[in-house]
């Protein structure tokens, strides 16, 4: 069996800023209270209406196309996931897949809100592990502002647009590289913590929908971040001790980033020193499925052949997980 390895990795953020100072003209909240609750100073906004997720998709998949000098046509397979698909239907993949010219290739979409993009990738991977694909793509990318009341400063301040993706092929290097393991848990009871109120078959919209704000990111905060320390911590300490890895053996934890002290929860547990953790969140905030795909092209140059990653995530649903694997080239 060949491993699944990462071959490639393209990203997009939108140019438009909105700081913590822009938010204060906005919201009663201060750039004190941001950053020292969540380590978000800043995030991207894709204020062009005429654009979507798909948008930020196609410009991640092309990206990833051009750096690895892959034929569109030869891809066989993309996954999108996200929580910001451009319609309720079809699939965000297909249209990806249609404007960034992958016409060979099935795509489906997959939400798992906050880990979805582990959830795609252990996903993908099956495919090429099972001998059955050899060129995957998972993009992660949502434009979380189509769906965040910028009146409400509990959630307002957190999230950003942006996302990106990798090139999943078989290793056949020998050298064992690729994605060697993975835990992906859910617990449904968690749903009503982090959730969207309507749209969906059971409050389908209506002006009252509307009326009542309910097509917006709704949050329990405390509950959210309590279950997101505790779980974040725990998958990642177990997928570690599962492959006897110790702090010092692993070269990057890569955490999805929704509050810094949540990434400093995780990094604690598993003992991993602090300059080994990729950390963007005080310029992205909390791109949901966009944000281990850009710390991954943001730190693509620093990264060596056989580096030991641990990715980990944790989201709505309640969702979360931790993929370990080998970097697979030297930038
Ligand atoms: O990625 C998916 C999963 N999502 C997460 O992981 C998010 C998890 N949760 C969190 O990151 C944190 O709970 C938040 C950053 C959302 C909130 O931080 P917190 O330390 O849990 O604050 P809190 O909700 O307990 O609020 C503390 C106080 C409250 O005032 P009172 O009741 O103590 O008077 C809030 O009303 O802070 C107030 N507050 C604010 N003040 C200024 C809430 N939001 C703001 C704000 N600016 N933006």
């Amino acid at each position: 069996m060949a491993r699944a390895k990462i071959s490639a990795v393209g990203a997009y953020l939108p140019d438009h800023i909105l700081s913590n100072t822009d938010l204060e003209k906005m919201v009663d909240t201060s750039d004190e209270w941001i950053f020292s609750r969540t380590g978000v100073r800043e995030r991207r906004i894709l204020k062009d209406k005429t654009k979507a997720t798909s948008d930020i998709g196609v410009a991640a998949v092309k990206e990833i196309l051009e750096k690895s000098n892959t034929d569109p046509a030869d891809i066989e397979l993309i996954i999108c996931t996200t929580v910001t698909p451009d319609y309720v239907f079809p699939a965000t993949a297909n249209l990806i897949a249609d404007r960034a010219g992958l016409k060979n290739a099935f795509g489906y979409d997959l939400n798992a809100a906050c880990s979805g993009f582990l959830y795609g990738l252990t996903t993908g991977a099956q495919f090429i592990e099972a001998g059955t694909h050899k060129k995957v793509i998972v993009v992660g990318a949502d434009k979380m502002s189509s769906i965040i009341n910028y009146g409400d400063r509990t959630t307002c301040i957190l999230f950003g647009d942006g996302g990106g993706g990798v090139l999943l092929e078989p290793d056949e290097s020998g050298e064992d590289l690729g994605i060697i393991d993975s835990i992906m848990k859910s617990d449904g009871s968690g749903w009503e913590f982090l959730h969207q109120k309507s749209g969906g078959s059971l409050n389908p919209p209506s002006y009252e929908t509307i009326d009542r704000q309910e097509h917006f990111v709704y949050q329990e905060g405390k509950n959210v971040f309590k279950s997101a320390v505790v779980n974040m911590a725990d998958v990642s300490e177990e997928i570690m001790k599962r492959n006897n890895l110790d702090s010092d053996d692993v070269d990057w934890l890569v955490p999805h980033q929704a509050n810094l002290r949540i990434i400093e929860a995780t990094r604690a547990r598993t003992g991993i020193a602090q300059e080994k953790v990729m950390i963007n969140i005080e310029k992205y905030g909390n791109t949901t499925n966009g944000t281990i795909p850009l710390c991954l092209w943001e730190w693509e140059n620093k990264l060596n052949k056989g580096d030991k990653l641990i990715l980990s995530a944790f989201g709505g649903g309640f969702t979360w997980g931790s993929i370990y694997l080998k970097w697979a080239y030297d930038s």
